[in-house]
């Protein structure tokens, strides 16, 4: 029985576990930081690790493992078919979701294909809070569109609402008369809502749309891949959940919901993805692509190492001592550039801490790129690796016209159990001075931009000579040798 305080505004986080295995960090001098970014064509992900100090760019896949998953991950059963791992995945996936039925993928973004492939046709809608990136592209590819129906309160980076995921409602409801059910793929709860800051849905919230969708027939989805931090603060924000168990949260939510499906690379500490279903019918449905695009039922693509570190981490998801690490370092780091006045988005939520780029850098326009230009100058500023989501990760509408993103975010993800307190001070201190500096940065211009996902492998270059002068004034600030 832990005795740990939940209460993460008003207290230094507290690390309830102790590192064991360490990697060593490289931080190269600023003038080279910045020569790498513009190698990388300004585009973070296609820096090289070996270049990179703190690699916020995502908590997918890199967050730390435990001694009892490393452990696990010793006795993998190697079979092809039947493997003892898959059976210990499935009692897992029973302690947590008090559910059966469950398929492997091999990440969280092949299980959004299968579950396009079996539900969306040409000309049907899913309806989300908001889209992912991933499934929107398996949505659209098919011939589907995306109708994003979050509350408005989601958008507002100021409005300090506790649950900025929540769907709006009563436009579910309008939405789905108006485009009638049997044109409605499914609905899709994103808990945890990625691209808007990691911001969490209510449990009301969740089963008011699981309400809506059965009464209209409809399938209702959740994407878990972000539960255990929406699952944290459901504890800490919303008065009914605070003396129910984690465990009874998930086999509530698995007991309302048609489908749900995750990444273990976030949900699980590991790697690989699952759909989990209380309803065989569900599972039916969607197993023949299973061996089609992934492999057999049993290991879906995945390596039977991982789905043996799954299997524990999913354990571990259900512990507070360990789902609050990752929302507590994201608050501190929050408030820490709040205080300070830099713009974040509030309340803190899980992931990681969202910079609130329209504000940083207001004179940038949506197509140079502001989040990508801020991600760029902090990378410079601190060998800070964040990722861009705000218009560079959108796609063009299909007459090539660029589509604005609502939000311009730079996203400092907080990969789970990873970094030190003092690592992200020093990220809350390197934030501050490119705040301080904000008026030198500028903006960035396609020289490669590919049609689809341009995010992950495009190349940008700066407009002007902005980058030399930060540099110049980081020397004089800090000194030629940082
Ligand atoms: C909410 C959400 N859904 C789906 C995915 C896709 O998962 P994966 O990266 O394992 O393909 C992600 C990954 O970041 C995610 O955050």
């Amino acid at each position: 029985m832990s005795v740990k305080f939940y209460i993460p505004e008003n207290q230094v986080p507290l690390e309830m576990h102790k590192v064991r295995v360490v990697q060593k960090l490289n931080l190269l001098p600023v003038s080279e930081r910045m020569k790498a970014i513009q190698d990388a064509g300004n585009n973070t992900f296609l820096l090289q690790n070996r270049d990179i100090y703190m690699d916020m760019i995502t908590d997918s896949g890199v967050n730390a493992m435990s001694d009892k998953q490393v452990a696990a991950m010793n006795v993998a059963d190697d079979s092809y078919a039947g493997s003892e791992t898959f059976n210990r995945l499935k009692a897992a996936v029973r302690e947590v979701f008090g559910v059966d039925n469950v398929l492997p993928a091999h990440q969280g973004r092949a299980a959004e294909n299968i579950l396009a492939e079996t539900f969306v046709k040409p000309g049907t809608f899913a309806l989300m809070n908001f889209h992912f990136t991933t499934t929107k592209a398996h949505i659209t590819r098919l011939g589907g569109e995306v109708i994003e129906l979050i509350d408005k309160k989601g958008l507002i980076p100021q409005s300090d609402d506790p649950f900025k995921g929540n769907f709006d409602l009563k436009k579910l409801r309008s939405t789905i008369k108006e485009k009638t059910p049997d044109k409605i793929a499914f609905v899709r709860v994103e808990s945890g809502t990625n691209l808007i800051g990691g911001q969490p849905v209510s449990l009301e919230n969740m089963l008011a749309v699981c309400d809506i969708c059965h009464e209209a027939g409809i399938p209702s989805v959740l994407d878990a891949s972000l539960l255990q931090d929406n699952i944290y603060f459901m504890k800490i924000r919303e008065p009914r959940c605070k003396y129910m168990s984690t465990q009874s949260i998930y086999q509530l939510l698995a007991s309302r919901f048609d489908i749900i499906y995750f990444s273990a690379r976030k949900l699980g500490f590991s790697r690989g993805g699952f759909i989990i279903s209380t309803d065989r019918k569900w599972t039916d449905m969607m197993m023949e692509f299973v061996p089609l695009y992934e492999g057999f039922l049993t290991y879906g693509g995945m390596e039977v190492r991982s789905i043996e570190a799954a299997a524990q981490g999913l354990l571990e998801s259900l512990d507070m001592d360990y789902i609050s690490q990752g929302p507590e370092f994201i608050a501190y780091l929050a408030k820490e550039l709040d205080d300070y006045g830099v713009p974040v988005i509030k309340p803190a939520g899980g992931l990681g801490c969202h910079l609130n780029c329209s504000e940083i850098v207001p004179d940038i326009p949506h197509d140079q790129y502001p989040a990508a230009a801020v991600g760029a100058a902090v990378f410079i500023a601190g060998g800070i690796r964040g990722m861009e989501r705000g218009t560079m990760s959108e796609q063009r509408e299909p007459d090539g016209t660029e589509r604005f993103a609502e939000l311009e975010l730079l996203r400092l993800a907080v990969p789970r159990r990873v970094f030190t307190l003092s690592q992200i001070k020093y990220c809350a201190d390197r934030v501050k001075w490119v705040w301080d500096n904000r008026k030198l940065i500028g903006g960035l211009r396609w020289t490669q931009e590919p049609r689809v996902l341009r995010f992950f492998f495009g190349r940008m270059e700066e407009i002007g000579y902005w980058q030399e002068e930060l540099v110049a004034k980081f020397k004089k600030d800090f000194g030629d040798s940082l």
